[in-house]
């Protein structure tokens, strides 16, 4: 494996590595165009630390290019604060988005032409990105990432001598030219064969892995979730739950944690699962316990607690049960989008129970 040299990444951001590479808060963007609005993010929370790779999945519409588009610098959020690598994406000026786009982000897209030149080869497309920014040693740098993509035997060819998956790899260069700190992938399999795509994937892994370039792909595969060890998935607009994976020596032993993600608020989102197996609707009955929030129908009969609590007696045990608590985040206190005690929960929504 080659080493590629990170030029200037100290002077542009020095305080970056030791806070968050980006935290959203609040975030909302509102499109409105013919008298209609659609709100493309509505209140969305995301923190992902310096270095991490998380994938971002969720239904179409729920948000996801929306949220990478600002991020991207791209677009403007309508309110909330996004922060990259320290920048306040809002309050830049032209020449700073400008900058920032060059040399802070790096930007994948799904379509393949959308990245690459068609006129240049693959070395050419990676020393034009260079040539952009100003970024020294162009020839040696872009046949480092070349190398560092596998595609190193085929830079002096054009992307229409290319495959798919070897055009996602000469793209991924081109996004690493600049040494950005964070790598935005907006569906970068999504034209992809699934063999292929696993093998995108996992050069974007080792990326993340080698370079240490905080990394946010997009999709609507759930099956990446299986390649990475955090996934964010955005509903309506919000991020609504995550998944921790983690694997065992060697790999083999994957366990995965699902958590729901709490907004400053207090607000949380129940799985729809969990809604419509247990009948949830309008209001719900929260219970505060010593270390977990019982959340039950308040349609139901009151909870027995002498009996455990299972109180949702046409539901199977394992999902009123799973659904019945949401567990204080033992374990991920390193996660500051969880909350520090899940308890919060019970501040506003208490109040409703009390009715009748
Ligand atoms: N430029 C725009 N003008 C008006 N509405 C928009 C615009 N871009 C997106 N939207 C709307 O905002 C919502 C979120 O769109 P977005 O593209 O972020 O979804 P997505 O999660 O990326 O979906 P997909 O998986 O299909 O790519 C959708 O309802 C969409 O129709
Ligand atoms: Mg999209």
């Amino acid at each position: 494996m080659s080493t590629v040299t990170h030029p200037g990444r100290d002077e542009r951001m020095p305080a970056a590595r030791a806070e968050a590479a980006i935290r959203c808060t609040d975030l909302v963007r509102i499109y409105s165009g013919d008298g209609v609005e659609v709100q493309a993010l509505q209140g969305l929370n995301l923190q992902v630390d310096a270095g991490e790779l998380v994938a971002i999945v969720g239904a179409s519409g729920s948000g996801k290019s929306t949220l990478l588009g600002i991020l991207s610098g791209l677009d403007k959020q309508t309110a909330g604060r996004a922060v990259v690598a320290g920048r306040e994406l809002v309050t830049m000026t032209r020449a700073q988005r400008l900058e920032y786009r060059r040399r802070v982000v790096g930007f994948i897209w799904q379509q393949t032409e959308r990245n690459l030149l068609p006129y240049l080869t693959a070395r050419q497309n990676v020393a034009m990105a260079m040539g952009l920014a100003g970024t020294p040693d162009r020839e040696r740098r872009s046949a480092e990432l070349l190398d560092l993509l596998e595609i190193g035997r085929k830079a002096d060819r054009r992307p229409s001598e290319l495959s798919g998956g070897e055009q996602q790899r000469v793209a991924i260069a081109v996004s690493l030219a600049n040494d950005p700190l964070v790598l935005l992938a907006d569906e970068p399999t999504g034209e992809l064969d699934d063999a292929t795509s696993v093998e995108v994937l996992e050069v974007m892994r080792r990326v993340n892995r080698e370079l240490g370039v905080t990394t946010l792909i997009v999709t609507h595969d759930p099956t990446v979730a299986e390649h990475v060890r955090r996934t964010v998935l955005i509903r309506d607009g919000r991020t609504s739950t995550e998944v921790f994976r983690s694997h065992g020596e060697g790999g083999e032993h994957a366990t995965a944690e699902e958590f729901t993600v709490i907004d400053r608020s207090g607000r949380l989102q129940l799985p729809a699962e969990y809604v419509s197996r247990l009948e949830l609707r309008d209001r719900v009955r929260l219970e505060l316990e010593p270390t977990y929030v019982r959340v039950s129908s308040a349609q139901r009969a009151a909870p027995e607690s002498a009996a455990g609590g299972r109180h949702a007696a046409t539901a199977p045990a394992e999902l009123s049960e799973r659904a019945e608590r949401v567990e204080g985040p033992e374990g991920v206190s390193d996660r500051s989008v969880l909350p520090e005690r899940a308890e919060r929960v019970e501040g506003p929504a208490r109040q409703g129970e009390e009715q009748p």
